[in-house]
């Protein structure tokens, strides 16, 4: 399955327009690199730009994390999982949809086009979050779904910018291959991978650390295309999947 399409073809067939990968340094003064999908469509969920029509979109979108708010560069070379550089699929949602239809779109492309075992799928939400635990409750069974605080379920783009609390599907990849004290679901161990991050953008954060409600509450997520890639090529770490072993093969 090419999953890039595979992805990018569901999200267009429930309206969304497709977008190509912007470029990694963003035209953004709070930013270095582009280091999350929502990054081009910053103005767009602030209200400065008008929404456009429709008011959705989709892309795959190479980032960089490698400073910044979100740095994964010193968990590169200790996880099977982290990259500084890597390429992440997303949906957003300018005031069209909100939690309920982007947790119904994201179990059904999880459990139906990729058709990942549901009794290895996890979900978190923010601690506050009641809303959210209910619409997964739909979905998923209540043991399943985790409550976390701020460090695990807000997500912001950077010291500024839109913001919001989210809530992330992991999954399994079996006590039998990973048992560290690391390993359990919120650790910092390779077993349970998250795969995807929900953002329910509501807020911009200034530079003071003031948040603003935004014009419309939005929809922000982000997919690791590596992370899935290794899952549904059943490796247990990024390195092993076919995005890789290829440049691997040909560097050695
Ligand atoms: N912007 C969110 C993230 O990067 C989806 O995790």
């Amino acid at each position: 399955m090419d999953i890039r399409e595979a992805y990018l073809n569901f999200f267009a067939s429930k309206g969304h327009e497709i977008i190509p990968s912007a470029p990694l340094v963003p035209n953004d003064a709070t930013l270095l690199f582009t280091n999350a999908g929502m990054v081009p469509f910053k103005s767009i969920f602030t209200g400065e730009v008008p929404r456009p029509t429709p008011p959705i979109r989709t892309s795959c979108q190479t980032c960089i994390r490698a400073g910044g708010k979100h740095n994964d560069l010193d968990n590169v070379g200790y996880t099977a999982r982290h990259h500084t550089f890597f390429e992440m699929l997303g949906n957003f949602s300018f005031g069209e949809y909100f939690k309920k239809d982007a947790i119904a779109y994201a179990w059904e492309f999880v459990t139906q086009v990729l058709k990942l075992p549901k009794d290895r799928l996890y979900v978190t939400v923010h601690e506050s979050d009641d809303e959210a635990f209910a619409l997964w409750e739909q979905h998923i069974a209540k043991e399943r779904i985790y409550r976390f605080g701020d460090h695990d379920n807000f997500w912001q783009m950077g010291d500024t910018g839109p913001c919001g609390p989210c809530s992330e599907i992991f999954y399994d990849q079996g006590g039998e291959h990973f048992n560290t004290p690391e390993d359990y679901m919120g650790g910092d161990g390779d077993r349970f991978l998250e795969i995807w991050n929900l953002v329910f953008m509501q807020y911009e954060r200034s530079s003071d650390g003031k948040l603003t409600p935004l014009p419309k509450p939005s929809i922000d997520t982000g997919m690791g295309l590596e992370r899935v890639t290794a899952i549904m090529e059943g490796k247990f770490s990024n390195y092993d999947s076919s995005l890789f072993m290829p440049l691997i093969n040909e560097v050695a």
